[in-house]
């Protein structure tokens, strides 16, 4: 089933919002609010599962191959936590940009843990973590 709801915004906000979700390539708000909502509700089932069952989430980063040590440094904390990484793989990009994603397995705090660790590196121009699920409840 199917309900309709309706929401009260701002001017600015909602036209934030149809730029944001325009950018990112959406065809309707409906599908756009969904997403986000669903983002929420797996973010809240890894909040409470914390130390439940393996969660698994990708960490995807962009960054200057020639930062001082980046890579060195993501490297080794891969290394530390060798134990909740499943796998990586990096790409790179054009001369200088170096793409990496990988792949985390374990309780959703240590990922969390992780995942940000590496994604809030100095010299990552892009990071981003996001947790998977089995959608059970979605
Ligand atoms: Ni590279």
């Amino acid at each position: 089933m199917l309900s309709r709801i309706g929401i009260s915004l701002d001017d600015t906000l909602l036209e934030q919002f149809d730029e944001l979700i325009e950018e990112r390539g959406y065809n309707n708000r409906s599908e756009a609010v969904r997403d986000l909502i669903r983002e929420e509700l797996v973010k809240k089932e890894w909040e409470e599962d914390a130390d439940e069952g393996p969660k698994v989430a990708v960490a995807m980063l962009v960054f200057d191959h020639d930062a001082r040590e980046l890579g060195q440094k993501l490297t080794r904390t891969q290394h530390a936590d060798h134990n909740l990484i499943v796998s990586s793989m990096h790409v790179h990009m054009d001369p200088h940009n170096c793409l990496e994603v990988i792949v985390l397995k374990g309780p959703g705090r240590d990922i969390i843990r992780v995942g940000n660790s590496l994604i809030s590196n100095r010299g990552v121009k892009l990071g981003r973590l996001l947790l998977a699920t089995r959608g059970d409840k979605l």
